[in-house]
């Protein structure tokens, strides 16, 4: 009878760990234990991601002022500066730069870009255009690629506009007429700022634009577009999809226009002018009776010294019970005196030696007297400067004429290497830049996508597939099959079969376990089969064991698929104890 009852046991239990090793090896898994593998294993074998890459192909704008796609190299358009920043030698723009195809995320073979080589450098870069573009006609279109494929954490990503016409060596002193572009260190922008020239002064200014959209944080290839419109209005998109509208006479600050008037800075504040709303009653005396001497504090009269009270008492006294050691010499250590110790007396009086009276608050008390405050009399109100018309004043309603654009250039300074730009393109024409978002930007952006899904797989949506509802059930069945198996085992080998099949509250099983394994395996196989044919929610199965029942009744619980796995697995967990058992079992009988 315990044989067969062994046999049956190992059978149910290579069944089921058959099953439930061959299903996880099917699913692609929850998350942590499938990431890393497949992953690395993909890192080093690219081509391999599962993913097929589009190869570049040139794209070509014809009317363009300027369009760059670095297929040629840096030569002979680019040319990294020789000057330094602020002029100062130790800020020499020392970084490197290379035309090169990503390392990171690619997502077209073949393509070029304009890469950042050095960290912790001060970057120039810059390219002239074939001649000076006037926004003035119709307005601006500006767009390129950034990809940062070590990410950003301190760095400029912005591109430079520069005015025409250039000259010098390109440095942060080259004016220019438009910056635009992601910015981060500590907060993160894309900044746009344009330079603008006082008609009057004949001075620039910088306007920056208010708040400026967030740049995405990420190694993929990111679109930034820049429109500048003939009404003033801007518009910078990210990825095609707009982030910022606003207009180039209220969204910038300083307002490009000054304001008209201005305190007059000569105006100074007349001597006599009351700008005190109050003063004190200069016609309020002091009270006869007001005595500004009298103290805060005075002696309580009123008190008495308590009764227990001990006033002839001392608060020290010789220790009685101190003795002068048997060794004190007089003449050499001096006369011996009783170390003195708190008068045992004080502890249970009142108080010892002289009482003197408390203070209390002074009732008379009155302090300084200050007159009351009334209305000033002469109060003129607060004093502001004269105002005065603006000498510099100007009204420009038509700033999105910008200075003539004569180059492009990147100056930046950054903590990480890896920032890439491609396909910047300049001119007046939003239906090219869309084209070129279309045709060139959209397909790498979406294998690049692609490529980073495959590297990291999301973990499956459990509830989202019908296989994977009824393999979650399979692994409940299971993890109750196990359960149930070695309870009712254990009991069986501890307290003998009479017992065991006592202890199991419904029976059916054990009942069936101990006249025919057999037929509580295939009735559990036709459950399963039932299960894969799609009958809803199975008819439940007359399980008992109660903690098989908690997970179960959690349905798509982790526990539940943890419980079967560990005691499925031949070398750990209940399984490999119960099997364990067995052949002690069959040693004894
Ligand atoms: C400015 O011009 C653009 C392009 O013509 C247009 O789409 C936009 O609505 C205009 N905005 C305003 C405020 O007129």
């Amino acid at each position: 009878m315990t044989q067969k009852l062994n046999i049956l046991l190992l059978l149910a239990l290579a069944f089921q760990a058959k099953r439930v090793c061959g299903e996880n090896a099917a699913v692609p898994n929850d998350g942590s234990s499938g990431k890393d593998s497949p992953a690395s294993a993909l890192v080093s074998d690219e081509p391999k991601h599962g993913v097929s890459l589009p190869a570049f192909a040139p794209f070509s704008v014809p009317n363009a002022a300027f369009w760059e796609q670095f297929a040629g190299g840096l030569e002979p358009h680019w040319k990294g500066s020789q000057a330094s920043k602020d002029g100062e030698e130790e800020a020499r723009y020392s970084g490197e730069w290379a035309v090169e195809e990503a390392t990171e995320l690619v997502g077209i073979t073949g393509d070029n870009m304009l890469v950042v080589k050095s960290e912790a450098r001060h970057h120039a870069i810059s390219a002239p255009l074939d001649k000076p573009f006037d926004p003035a006609p119709h307005g601006l279109v500006f767009q390129y690629e950034v990809k940062l494929q070590n990410n950003l954490n301190c760095g400029g990503a912005y591109a430079k506009l520069l005015t025409a016409p250039l000259s010098g060596e390109f440095s942060d002193a080259t004016p220019y007429t438009l910056m635009f572009g992601p910015d981060k260190c500590g907060d993160s922008k894309v900044h746009l700022i344009y330079r603008h020239k006082n008609p009057v002064t004949g001075e620039y200014t910088q306007h920056h634009l208010k708040q400026p959209p967030t740049p995405p944080a990420d190694r993929l290839t990111h679109l930034y577009t820049l429109v500048v419109h003939t009404n003033n209005t801007i518009s910078v998109s990210i990825d095609g999809s707009e982030r910022r509208a606003g207009s180039l006479l209220e969204d910038f600050e300083p307002p490009v226009n000054p304001p008209k008037e201005i305190d007059d800075p000569n105006d100074k504040k007349p001597s006599d002018w009351e700008d005190e709303e109050k003063i004190p009653d200069p016609d309020a005396e002091k009270p006869s009776d007001w005595d500004e001497d009298a103290p805060l504090m005075v002696t309580d009269e009123d008190a008495v010294m308590p009764k227990g009270w001990l006033e002839n008492e001392p608060l020290m006294v010789e220790d009685p019970e101190a003795e002068k050691p048997s060794d004190w010499d007089d003449d050499e250590d001096g006369d011996w005196a009783a170390p003195m110790v708190p008068n045992p007396r004080c502890a249970e009086a009142d108080g010892c030696g002289p009482w003197k009276r408390p203070l209390k608050r002074n009732p008379d008390y009155k302090g300084k007297w200050t007159p009351p405050l009334i209305d000033n009399p002469r109060y003129k109100g607060e004093w502001a400067p004269r105002r005065i018309a603006n000498p510099e004043y100007f009204e420009d309603l038509e700033p999105y004429k910008l200075a003539k654009i004569g180059g492009i250039g990147f100056e930046l300074w950054t903590m990480q290497s890896g920032i890439s730009f491609n396909n910047i393109y300049l001119g007046d024409s939003i239906k090219d830049a869309a084209q070129i978002a279309k045709n060139v930007w959209e397909p790498k952006h979406d294998a690049e996508i692609a490529v980073r899904d495959a590297l990291n797989p999301k973990p499956p949506k459990v509830e989202k597939s019908k296989t994977s509802e009824l393999l979650e059930l399979l692994k409940i069945r299971l993890a109750d099959i196990a359960l149930s198996i070695g309870s009712f085992y254990d009991a069986l080998q501890r307290d003998g079969v009479a017992v065991a099949l006592r202890e199991e509250r419904s029976g059916a099983i054990a009942s069936a376990m101990a006249a025919s394994g057999l037929c509580w395996l295939v009735w559990n196989l036709l459950a399963f089969v039932r299960l894969l044919r799609g009958s809803a929610v199975p008819a439940q199965a007359p399980s008992r064991a109660s903690t098989a029942k908690d997970a179960s009744s959690n349905s798509n619980s982790d526990a539940a698929a943890e419980a079967a796995t560990t005691s499925a697995r031949p070398d750990g967990g209940s399984g490999g104890a119960a099997v364990k058992r067995k052949t002690a079992k069959s040693d004894k009988s």
